[in-house]
């Protein structure tokens, strides 16, 4: 199995850090961002990992990554050149995932705590073609993709709204996707959403009207550091995580 860390993307709301250094580079704890992905990977036995980086701060990536060596993994890069979505990002994995081989997603500003190896295990036995996705109760469910759940097969997914002003559920669909191969097929069949990107949202979607989309739960923290406020939040949590 196979690991895309999406690391691309401008940070917009986080300028102006941000003019100086990619997101995904800023400090966390005592580490940047994006290493907290790559052992979380590592961690469920995942070694092959291709990070989508944006042009700005690119050699930063390679200078601090370089091949993965001193991080347990092997590392490859492809660049992200427009900010195009979340979908248009994955895309980019396309040469890199083998026909029918399985792959976890991470959006590279998701920091948690739990071990994904038994989720990843569970994602292991389900049919080609399905996905998975790791959920989150939040306090405001507002800012995510939001799950409403199959009233016949609770363990299913019926569809997810993109940050709806009046959420289903209490839960965030977190930026912790599964996918095999199939998932290229489906964001060729999704359009540009109104703010013109191809949306992650749409791509589960597409499972879940199938009946195709799982999930677990995280037990433990979780958060995205797309803000100032939940930047430092997360360097709270993440504190120690790493030696
Ligand atoms: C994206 C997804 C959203 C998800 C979130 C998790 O939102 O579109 O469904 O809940 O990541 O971090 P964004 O943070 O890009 O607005």
């Amino acid at each position: 199995m196979k690991g895309v860390i999406l690391a691309g993307g401008t940070g917009t709301r986080l300028y102006p850090l941000t003019r100086l250094i990619n997101k995904h580079l800023l400090p966390v704890g005592s580490h940047p961002m994006v290493c907290y992905g790559i052992e979380r990977l590592r961690q469920a036995g995942i070694t092959d990992i291709l990070m989508v980086i944006g042009k700005q701060s690119a050699g930063l990536y390679t200078d601090f990554l370089g091949s993965g060596e001193n991080f347990g993994v092997k590392l490859t890069y492809r660049i992200q050149e427009s900010a195009g979505g979340i979908a248009e990002a994955l895309d980019l994995a396309g040469g890199f995932i083998s026909p029918g081989e399985k792959f976890v997603v991470l959006l590279g500003d998701n920091l948690f705590l739990d071990d994904l190896t038994p989720y990843v295990e569970k994602f292991k036995q389900q049919p080609p073609g399905s996905a998975r996705v790791m959920l989150k109760p939040v306090d405001d469910p507002r800012r995510y993709g939001v799950p409403v759940f199959d009233h016949d097969d609770p363990e299913l997914i019926a569809y997810i709204e993109e940050k709806p002003k009046k959420p289903k559920s209490k839960y965030s669909v977190t930026g912790i996707y599964m996918y095999d191969d199939a998932v290229f097929e489906v964001i060729r069949g999704i359009s540009r959403s109104a703010r013109g990107e191809l949306e992650i949202t749409d791509v589960n979607n597409k499972y879940a009207k199938e009946g195709k989309l799982e999930y677990d739960v995280l037990k433990l923290w979780w958060g995205d550091a797309g803000t100032l406020e939940s930047l430092h939040e997360a360097g709270i949590h993440m504190k120690g995580v790493l030696p």
